[in-house]
């Protein structure tokens, strides 16, 4: 996820460029492809550079020009691959505005060729770059720098949080709307942050500012004004915040940190794809493609789980589709023609086994598309086509926020490609940020997790649309607490896995109104009584709760998003019991986030 640091102090009392690098390595944590600078002195010194801050050092001159005041971002490519052109700032046609920008502008397209229609000339592939070319456009017509830059953020439709600082001006414009900014204050000092890890080291005194405010920062003090302009009053106040703890904001470990960003990372993911108005969904990445006669998924992990889900949406919807483990996959025995659209999942876009079905589907003549996290990964690049879920970066090996972000993508994937898409399926599809955020404010998981830490195993059993999640429960519980754990479709119970279940091993069941609801009844009865724990996971309490011992309920949607929001309360399942167990959670053994063997 991107992050951006800008500051504005007293010209002796810091280096410019000395605090703007300070505050990048704050905000490392965050996960980053690229970083840069723009300091403004009598002109705008910008340094950017693809890869890490240690690169972008390495570049720099042996002694830059110290500065009035200056902006640094570091880039999380969303559109663009990661390149020195793409990382940020971003400047106008004469170098005069420098511009750094954290989200998403969804109309930037219609913007640039409106600004290249005017004879401006863009040097990047971003979304943000249009942000310099507006503010420079509105002062040729003779605003002035505030009113110009007020003018640019007005025109973005989007997420936003930008900084601007322009040449031969000690000033910072900085503007928000649905993505965090913050102004910190020490003095005659001041900065300006994605979050507070980027200048911790200098002050515990902020501002936060709102959705739709403005803030014009400069030595002499700060101005924060609303969407008409109007002076708008606020308050300082005190981060209490150990600098250590910053980059996990607070949480224990980056994997709750990364569950508690599911909302964000959903609505990101949904960002100006359903269309409520035509009932249908806008998938750039499946624009040109025609109907396959069949779609094969391909993927690893948790990847396949949420494979699972969307090959059972795309098979709802007419097509035939299977979803295969990628290690697997082999053309030699899977027929695969120019009708077969062959979908890798792979929230690192590298996993080598992935990538070696792609390989495999490309060379035998399929469509393949990838749906993945990485801008401009392996998978993005070798395929026909590719589908960004736009999830953030994910530092916790265990995948969770991506997990979310497949499934929602995966959902829209199989209507854009069917052109099956109704109101309620659009409707639900855009409650989900917020139930999700409403299972995260009222889970429980914690407290009945508590309970069950000492168990021998732990089972998830679901029907339909809820057995990948089921799977997914498991292979997130064994991931991160060693302890042995199976998911599986409920009715397979009798098949084998019930010689197993004893009053020591918690079973947790995915229980959907619409996934056939009495027989999953019927398998939970099973286990209860071979003296199970139940642990009922549902959108109908009122159907289990004889039965269970615990209920973690979850709010009323389409059926088919039942497990999205399932999905939230066994990840806080095993997340608790793990921290119970006191096990590296974010790391644990024998396991990488990005595994590039075969
Ligand atoms: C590794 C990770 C898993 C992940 C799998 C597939 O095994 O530990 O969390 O699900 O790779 O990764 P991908 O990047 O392809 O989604």
């Amino acid at each position: 996820m991107c992050g951006i640091v800008g500051y504005a102090g007293e010209q002796t009392s810091k280096d410019v460029l000395d605090v703007l690098l300070d505050g990048l390595s704050g905000l490392e944590y965050r996960g980053y492809d690229s970083a840069g600078v723009a300091v403004a002195n009598s002109s705008l010194d910008v340094y950017k550079r693809e890869g890490d801050l240690s690169t972008l050092e390495e570049s720099l001159p042996e002694q830059p020009p110290n500065g009035f005041a200056g902006i640094g971002h570091t880039r999380w490519s969303t559109h663009g691959p990661p390149s020195d052109a793409n990382a940020h700032p971003h400047t106008d046609c004469d170098d005069r505005i420098a511009v750094a920008h954290n989200g998403i502008i969804d109309n930037d397209q219609e913007l640039r060729d409106a600004l290249e229609a005017d004879g401006h000339v863009f040097e990047s592939e971003t979304d943000t770059e249009v942000i310099p070319h507006l503010v420079e456009s509105a002062i040729d017509q003779g605003a002035d720098v505030e009113t110009a830059f007020r003018r640019a953020i007005d025109r973005l439709e989007g997420s936003y949080a930008v900084i601007a600082v322009r040449s031969g001006s000690e000033a910072l414009y900085a503007a928000r709307h649905h993505s965090p900014l913050i102004i910190g204050i020490d003095g005659d000092d001041y900065y300006l942050a994605s979050d507070v890890s980027a200048f911790l080291g200098y002050t515990e005194d902020v501002i936060y500012l709102e959705d739709g405010q403005f803030a014009t920062v400069r030595p002499a003090g700060v101005e924060v004004t609303d969407e008409r302009g109007a002076l708008v009053e606020t308050s300082v106040e005190t981060v209490d915040w150990d600098p250590e703890d910053a980059g996990k904001s607070g949480y224990d470990h980056y994997m709750l940190k990364e569950i508690h960003e599911q909302p964000h990372a959903l609505r990101e993911c949904l960002r100006g794809r359903p269309q409520g108005l035509e009932n249908a969904v806008l998938l750039e990445a499946v624009a040109d493609v025609t109907e396959p006669k069949r779609v094969h998924f391909v993927a690893c992990g948790t990847s396949y789980h949420a494979s699972l889900y969307g090959a059972r949406l795309v098979r709802e919807r007419g097509i035939p589709a299977t979803a295969f483990l990628a290690s697997e996959y082999d053309s030699d025995v899977i027929p695969i023609d120019g009708d077969t659209l062959v979908v890798g999942v792979t929230q690192s876009g590298e996993t080598a086994d992935t990538m070696s079905a792609l390989r495999d589907a490309n060379g035998a003549g399929g469509t393949t598309l990838t749906v993945t996290n990485v801008v401009g990964s392996s998978a993005a690049r070798e395929s026909d086509h590719v589908m960004y879920i736009r999830a953030g970066p994910e530092i916790g090996v265990a995948a969770t926020k991506t997990f979310a972000s497949q499934q929602i993508a995966l959902a829209m994937l199989s209507s854009a490609l069917t052109d099956d898409c109704s109101q309620e399926f659009v409707d639900a599809l855009r409650a989900l940020p917020d139930q999700v955020q409403s299972v995260l404010d009222d889970s429980r998981a914690r407290a009945i997790a508590g309970e069950y830490v000492d168990s021998d195993a732990y089972f998830f059993i679901g029907r339909g649309y809820c057995a990948p999640v089921a799977r997914e429960g498991a292979l997130k519980m064994k991931e991160i607490t060693y302890k042995h754990a199976e998911g599986f479709p409920a009715g397979e119970l009798k098949h084998g896995p019930l010689a197993l279940v004893t009053d020591r091993t918690p079973v947790f069941a995915v229980v959907n109104r619409e996934s056939n609801p009495e027989k999953m009844i019927g398998n939970v009865k099973e286990v209860e009584s071979r003296g199970a724990p139940v642990i009922a996971v549902t959108d109908t309490p009122e159907a289990v709760r004889n039965h269970a011992d615990h209920v973690l309920g979850v709010p009323d949607t389409h059926w088919r998003f039942t497990p999205v929001l399932a999905n939230v309360q066994l990840q806080l399942a095993s997340y608790w019991v793990a921290n119970r167990l006191g096990r590296s959670i974010d790391k644990p053994r024998n396991l990488a986030k990005s595994v590039t063997v075969e």
